[in-house]
């Protein structure tokens, strides 16, 4: 079967990048999933969240609006499983294992863990008192990561770009773990191998525990896999960034959408021209609108055809901020809705959270089979 997983941290409304790099794919694959062949699994990723701590009341509201904006844009949970990492406990519990055969130096290399030492403080990657404060947590966190995807045994994991190291290592993990627990012991170096192997083959718990690698599943519009802040270019857009106009959030209205597109960091190199190296600002805005064009062109075609190029830079930005507009729009309207329902949103998940757990008793039973544990 094809199992396709992936997840998102409930840190805020999700915002375009996070839309056109994964979300919009999640609904796509989705839509034409075949029932009969397919399994789809959503994830709230709430435990990530916690690596960056804050009060309880505003996680849970994140939580609950990052939930309704998932349903708004039509990820449906008769078609996926859609639910809260924190409502199913063997996420943590496969952590632990697959920290067991983790090295810290393949970890310690990883540039999420990198950037954010720097972020903590610029002199702590020297400095051993401040490397000594960071969290256990944020250094572990692609193992959690990779315990997501292995959890359901998942074949496709839809991302964007960013997140390819991240995927790298959950391979790195089934490597680990098929080696530990999956490999018959050589009997003549007298170790390694898990549970119940001994000489021959490997056993039947061995075969059915045994992990398959990942694949990664870039967006389908390749102006889509990387949309970069609209107030610094040469980051991507980001829920974290501390200046709110650098990002378009899924529930911002018209006005509010072109006001911060009007504003968007660009260049003085006169009339519009798709470069993406030299002019990455501009080339950011016509990603937006190639990764949502109903006829699929590249950027420079789009340009041509819809008369963008050589246009005033102002001109780019009204035909963007309507493009943007039009996808977004009902999103919103949906969002308001759900965001205003008298009732709880969290019945409706209920059924897919009990989907989730079942998948994951299921095949944390196969890897504690395999390991010795039960
Ligand atoms: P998160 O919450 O930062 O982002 C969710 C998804 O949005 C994509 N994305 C972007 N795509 C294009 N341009 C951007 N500017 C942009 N910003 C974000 C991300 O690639 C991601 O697909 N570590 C993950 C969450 C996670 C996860 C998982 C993902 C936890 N466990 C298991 C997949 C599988 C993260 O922080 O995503």
């Amino acid at each position: 079967r094809k199992v396709i997983f992936s997840g998102i941290q409930p840190t805020g409304v999700p915002h375009l990048g996070n839309y056109l790099g994964a979300l919009r794919e999640w609904k796509r694959l989705q839509d034409e999933a075949d029932p009969a062949t397919t399994d789809l699994f959503f994830c709230i990723v709430d435990l990530h969240a916690l690596t960056i701590p804050r009060p309880g009341k505003e996680l849970k509201a994140a939580r609950d609006e990052m939930l309704a904006a998932l349903l708004a844009l039509g990820i449906d949970p008769g078609k996926s499983t859609l639910y809260f990492q924190s409502d199913v406990k063997e996420h943590a519990e496969l952590m632990w294992i697959l920290a067991c055969t983790s090295s810290v130096g393949y970890l310690s290399r990883m540039t999420q863990w990198k950037s954010k030492l720097q972020l903590a403080d610029t002199a702590s990657l020297t400095d051993p008192e401040a490397r000594a404060s960071l969290k256990l947590g944020l250094f572990s966190y692609p193992v959690l990561q990779a315990a997501d995807i292995l959890l359901h045994r998942a074949t496709h994991v839809p991302v964007g770009d960013d997140q390819r190291q991240h995927l790298e290592f959950a391979r790195e993990c089934v490597t680990n773990f098929n080696h530990a627990y999956c490999t018959p012991a050589d009997p003549a170096k007298g170790g390694g191998g898990g549970g119940g192997g001994g000489g021959g083959g490997p056993s039947r718990a061995m075969r059915e525990a045994a992990m398959v690698p990942p694949e990664m599943i870039l967006p389908s519009r390749g102006a889509a896999k990387r949309i970069m802040s609209l107030t610094a270019p040469d980051k991507k857009m980001s829920k974290s960034d501390p200046a709110p106009r650098s990002r378009i959030l899924l529930t911002d209205d018209a006005a509010t959408i072109r006001r911060k597109i009007r504003g968007a960091v660009t260049d003085g190199l006169g009339p519009a021209s798709y470069d993406p190296v030299g002019r990455p600002g501009v080339a950011n805005l016509v990603h937006m609108v190639a990764a949502l064009d109903p006829r699929g062109r590249d950027p420079a075609t789009l340009m041509k055809e819809e008369g963008l190029e050589g246009c005033q830079l102002a001109d780019l930005k009204e035909f963007v901020s309507d493009k943007v507009s039009e996808e977004l729009t009902p999103i919103r309207e949906r969002f308001e809705s759900y965001m205003s329902m008298p009732w709880d949103i969290k019945i409706e998940i209920e059924k897919s959270t009990e989907v989730a757990q079942k998948s994951a008793a299921r095949n944390m039973r196969l890897y504690k089979e395999a390991m010795g544990l039960c």
